[in-house]
């Protein structure tokens, strides 16, 4: 009797730990991906509305005075949140293309805000203006952005299937004084792309 007692005893214990043990795991296998719902611009958590493109010395940016071939580092969606808005998941190259990609226009045509994070493995890009360069590259493993698709065409990026060969980007408008909007993105594969995924060109 007792004996039987025991062995239910054990039995009990033995499943109560194994279930323990399946939530831990549980708890493990997600645990990597909490961090992104924190990071990304989860359009669940931002509020994406319309906003002024803000440069880096915070004047708005506006197409009469914006250099031609030239790139800045903005930070979309912004949040007021110092440690927030410092993440990486949250920078774009802001780029006027170079005149003859058609970066003399006055209007949204001649901006583009691409994320900066490159789709091979998440370094981060940057626009380079020089002659014989005016193309975005990684300092990681070489790979190459076209600055009018934002696809890349040389490097490991290059590689990759749609839509992880092209750069998530920003939608811009012009008012009549000039002056840059980023409109409210839609983060989905069809539309502005996801961040760190790719966009389907
Ligand atoms: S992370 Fe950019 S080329 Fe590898």
């Amino acid at each position: 009797m007792s004996e039987v007692g025991t062995k239910k005893s054990t039995g009990l214990s033995r499943r109560d730990f194994l279930k323990l043990m399946g939530a831990a795991g549980t708890g493990l296998a997600f645990a990597p991906f909490v961090p992104f719902g924190n990071f990304m611009p989860n359009p669940n958590q931002a509020s994406l509305e319309k906003v002024p493109v803000i440069l880096p010395d915070g004047t708005q940016a506006n197409v009469n005075t914006y250099p031609i071939n030239h790139a800045e580092v903005i930070t979309y969606p912004a949040t007021g949140d110092a440690a927030l808005d410092a993440e990486a998941f949250r920078k774009w190259q802001f780029i006027r293309l170079p005149e003859e990609l058609g970066g003399a226009k006055n209007d949204p045509s001649a901006f583009r805000a691409f994320s900066m994070i490159c789709l091979h493995l998440w370094c981060l890009w940057k626009y380079w203006p020089d002659e014989g360069r005016k193309r975005g590259e990684c300092p990681c493993h070489g790979s190459m952005y076209d600055p009018v698709s934002g696809t890349a065409y040389v490097g490991p990026a290059s590689v990759q299937a749609s839509p992880s060969n092209t750069l998530p980007k920003l939608t811009l408008e012009v008012d009549s004084d000039g002056l840059v909007f980023i409109l409210p993105p839609k983060f989905n594969a069809q539309e502005n792309g996801v961040i760190g995924y790719g966009r389907f060109a």
